[in-house]
């Protein structure tokens, strides 16, 4: 298989008028050779990216597998290596991504060790760079990881507006005065890209009973909403040893998170104010 890759890599390296120069140059006599100061190949945009590779469909070990991109001919994010690697390298490497401006939340993973966006995350020159899923999450392939705990877990904390009372004016919006929406900044901006989650100790040692910091953003998220009339009721329910106190505030959610949010502050709020209730 290495070989076919290798075989298509080279039919479509060959096809570039630039490579035809370079297949010329390749194959011309031994005395042209030794007539012509032979060219040094610039290495220095050489960048090696070391990349999580796990197949279900031929389970053996996972390993990292090394590819060199020249960064002169590449975007500058993460994510534009990955994409070049796929189109041009191996179309077999697998990822998600959508958007590609850190809005859809999809193209999270590991990169050198920190949990990131691969789209807002520029490629660091010199050494070679890691990829790998996100930690603690079980991988459907490559650096896809099954998001299904956490989207169970975040569905758990019923993000959206549950109201007692119908509108004032029947079938018209629910207002909300700017000062309370105010209440809802840095909270709403979350997209759910599982990095906090992921980068939490509690969470990676009891991912089925501890919600996780994303899961309790939101939660503080519908709990902080003026408009919502069930704020003690959710309060009770994530009042609980494991689903909410598992939190020890070491704040590595904060560090991970790309769109700067503070998962932790709101785990916070969330424990001030079962303590007032
Ligand atoms: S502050 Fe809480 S949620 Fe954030 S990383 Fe620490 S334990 Fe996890
Ligand atoms: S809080 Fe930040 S890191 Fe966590 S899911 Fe939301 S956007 Fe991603
Ligand atoms: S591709 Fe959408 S956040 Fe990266």
């Amino acid at each position: 298989m290495a070989t076919g890759l290798f075989r298509k890599a080279v039919s479509r390296i060959s096809s570039s008028p630039a490579s035809k120069l370079v297949t010329v140059r390749a194959f011309a006599s031994e005395a042209q050779a030794q007539q012509v100061e032979p060219k040094a190949r610039d290495t220095t945009n050489i960048k090696t990216f070391q990349i999580y590779r796990w197949n279900p469909d031929n389970p053996s070990k996972p390993d990292l597998k090394e590819f060199q991109i020249d960064l002169k001919d590449c975007g500058p994010m993460v994510l534009d290596a990955l994409i070049k690697i796929k189109n041009e390298i191996d179309p077999s490497l697998t990822f998600r991504r959508s958007c590609r401006e850190g809005i859809c939340g999809s193209c999270a993973m590991n990169i050198d060790g920190c949990n990131g966006l691969a789209c807002l995350t520029k490629i660091q020159s010199g050494e070679a760079s890691t990829i790998t899923p996100l930690p603690h999450m079980f991988v459907i392939k490559d650096l896809v990881v099954d998001m299904t705990n956490f989207y169970n877990q975040y569905k758990s904390i019923e993000p959206w507006l549950k109201r007692k009372n119908a509108p004032e004016v029947p079938g018209k919006e629910i207002l909300q005065s700017k000062k309370d929406r105010a209440k809802l900044d840095g909270m709403y901006e979350c997209i759910l890209c599982a990095c906090c989650s992921t980068s939490c100790p509690s969470y990676w040692w009891n991912p089925e009973s501890y919600l996780g910091p994303a899961a309790l953003l939101h939660a503080n998220r519908w709990i902080s909403d003026s408009r919502d009339e069930y704020t003690k009721e959710r309060l009770e329910a994530v009042n609980d040893e494991f689903k909410l106190y598992r939190c020890h505030t070491i704040l590595n959610c904060a560090r991970a998170c790309p769109k700067g949010l503070n998962p932790g502050k709101q785990i916070s709020n969330i424990k001030q104010l079962q303590l007032k209730a």
